[in-house]
């Protein structure tokens, strides 16, 4: 009888140790060594490579329909690949005509991304400290917001990102909404309600302008797309006289 209460004491403080244990830096690291050549590595890793390859497949569509009904003349813009991971769809936007560069804290995802999309560039940065030393017509930020698992951390990737975003520039989150954080089945991911994006980006003048909702037939998981820019001010409503 008195070890039961034990063990679920133990449980929890170790549930409630594990979000400051875990280094999300390293896991993603080791994730891509492991499962080098494997669409796993960023796509669902329960998943096999014909399944995963056929939900790149639904979002990569969705993405750049979404892209299209926004951004015109791909071929003159530049776009930012935040979170490129092993660089799937920084190659899909090459092909669109953009001049994109791709970033993520992984160097071994890097490394795949480079042999993967050779007209891209690409650099080894953090989201929440991005320093690229100038702006983009177009940012994407494709399942790696919910990564980001450290609230502050969070806070300072959407600022980085806004930051790295031209005044006319167009921002582009696909990402897993959630109302319970408790929903995250593993320490590597954390989902955020709507209200939450919009607070935070919209302290930084961005406002959400489109919202796509689709699923992944084979993991079962709803995705938000949602598209943000800077508040403009419409001169047709300016209260002054
Ligand atoms: C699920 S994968 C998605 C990759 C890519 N956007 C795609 O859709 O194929 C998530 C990526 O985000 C990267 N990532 C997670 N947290 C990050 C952070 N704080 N800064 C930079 N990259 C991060 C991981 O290394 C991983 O490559």
């Amino acid at each position: 009888m008195g070890m039961v209460p034990m063990r679920t004491w133990f449980q929890r403080l170790l549930a409630r140790m594990r979000p400051r244990m875990f280094s999300a830096q390293r896991y993603w690291e080791r994730r891509h060594q492991r499962l080098r050549g494997s669409l796993r590595t960023v796509g669902h890793i329960q998943l096999d490579e014909r399944a995963n390859a056929e939900q790149y497949e639904v979002k990569r569509t969705h993405i750049t329909q979404m892209i299209r009904r926004h951004v015109d003349a791909p071929d003159e813009r530049t776009l930012l690949d935040a979170g490129c991971g092993v660089g799937v769809l920084t190659e899909a936007y090459v092909k669109m005509g953009f001049d994109v560069v791709g970033v993520d804290f992984s160097a071994g995802a890097i490394q795949q991304a480079r042999l993967r999309s050779v007209n891209a560039r690409f650099l080894v940065q953090p989201l929440e400290r991005l320093n690229l030393g100038r702006t983009f017509d177009v940012v994407t930020v494709i399942d790696a917001l919910l990564h980001v698992v450290d609230d502050a951390h969070w806070v300072s990737a959407l600022e980085s990102i806004h930051r790295h975003l031209n005044p006319e520039g167009v921002l582009f989150i696909l990402d897993w909404l959630n109302d319970d954080e408790e929903a995250a089945p593993t320490a590597h991911v954390k989902p955020r309600p709507l209200a939450q994006y919009e607070k935070c980006l919209g302290g930084f003048g961005l406002t959400l302008i489109d919202h796509e909702r689709f699923t992944l037939a084979h993991e079962g998981a709803t995705k938000d797309l949602l598209v943000f820019r800077h508040a403009r001010i419409d001169e047709s409503s300016d209260p002054r006289p």
